[in-house]
């Protein structure tokens, strides 16, 4: 934790402050229900600009522009196509992120020069408030380094990126605790960009079939689908449960879905004793900060089942193995 760390406000009473920040061009982080997000005035490039040096963020990266209420949409962004606008009806608020048209009043740094932009309305009262006070859209990627963990609690930011933002605001731990489902639904057929805290079934459930095409490899369409990311600093293996016999010297970590392993580990997180996925989600980042913070040489994580948030989970796992593969 740094010296210069910015202030952390509960964030029942430092919305009004924090709306003013946002307001005259500064960084607040804040809950959302999917994890912490590093807002900015989504209408001020030099605001956006801001965003990028705090994350060490490649500028090919495009960022989330996040609105309060489902109506915002259609003020900011005009007509819209008929899939797009029933997906909003029927999600927001909540842990999905649509791709539209980029407005002319949202500068293009903010959509990394894409004529499109992606947008959501959190489910989150406190960020809610937020951009309802300050009256602005607000662009907002997790607010973490890139690359690194995502934050699931304010603690994670202040770690993270405290020295970096104006203002946190504190709400507690995250619900979902994985980022929102990410999807292109203005073709044919949408188009699942990111796998996220909106379950895939949920959207085939509303509007029918639908493609999912997370860019792991090749030219990414959304470079946080980038085959690396989401990494702890300690190199993470996935295993499939239940864990490989061969001893330990109990200086590995390990991360279970359902129990915890036999042998000696040094640390030991398990995501859901019940088997509930959405309970393994939401401690998922939390429990990986955690064992990142004792010192293991290696985590070994196990995969979870292959469905519904199990899905967005194995992503995110499959990501932070893949930094350390290509480091050896
Ligand atoms: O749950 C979330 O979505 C969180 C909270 C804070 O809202 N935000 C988040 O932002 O995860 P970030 O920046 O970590 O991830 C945003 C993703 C990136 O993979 C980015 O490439 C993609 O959204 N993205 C942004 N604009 C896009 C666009 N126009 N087309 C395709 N992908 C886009
Ligand atoms: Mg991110």
């Amino acid at each position: 934790m740094s010296a210069k760390s910015a202030p952390v406000l509960p964030a029942a009473s430092g919305v009004a402050e924090a709306a003013a920040v946002l307001r005259s061009g500064g960084l607040v982080a804040f809950p959302t229900e999917t994890v912490y997000g590093l807002g900015a005035n989504a209408l001020d490039a030099r605001a956006a600009a801001r965003i990028f040096k705090a994350k060490a963020r490649p500028s090919f990266d495009p960022l989330i522009t996040h609105l309060a209420d489902v109506e915002d949409l259609a003020t900011l962004v005009g007509a819209l196509p008929a899939t797009v606008a029933a997906l909003a009806e029927r999600f927001w608020p909540g842990p999905l992120t649509l791709i539209v048209d980029r407005p002319p009043a949202v500068p293009p740094i903010v959509t990394s020069g894409l004529e499109t932009m992606a947008v959501r309305v959190p489910d989150h009262p406190v960020a809610r408030e937020l951009i309802r006070r300050a009256g602005l859209p607000v662009a907002a990627p997790s607010a973490n380094r890139f690359g690194m963990l995502s934050p699931t609690r304010a603690e994670h930011v202040v770690a993270g990126l405290g020295d970096a933002v104006d203002l946190i605001l504190d709400g507690g731990p995250t619900r979902c605790g994985i980022e929102s489902t990410i999807v292109d639904a203005r073709g044919d057929q949408p188009v699942v960009l990111r796998l996220g805290s909106l379950p895939v079934e949920a959207l085939v459930e509303a509007v029918g079939p639908v493609s999912v095409r997370p860019g792991s490899s090749g030219q990414p369409v959304a470079p946080g689908t980038l085959a690396a990311h989401y990494a702890p600093r300690t190199p993470l293996r996935l295993v499939d449960a239940p864990a490989p016999t061969r001893p330990d010297d109990g200086t590995r970590g390990y991360l279970a879905f359902r129990e915890a392993p036999e042998r000696a580990y040094g640390a030991v997180e398990v995501l859901a004793p019940d088997g509930d996925l959405t309970g393994a989600a939401a401690r998922l980042f939390d429990a990986l900060h955690r064992l990142d913070a004792t010192g293991v040489r290696e985590i070994v994580a196990e995969r979870v089942p292959d469905a519904g948030l199990g899905r967005a989970i194995n992503d995110r796992l499959r990501r932070a193995a893949a930094t350390w593969q290509t480091s050896g």
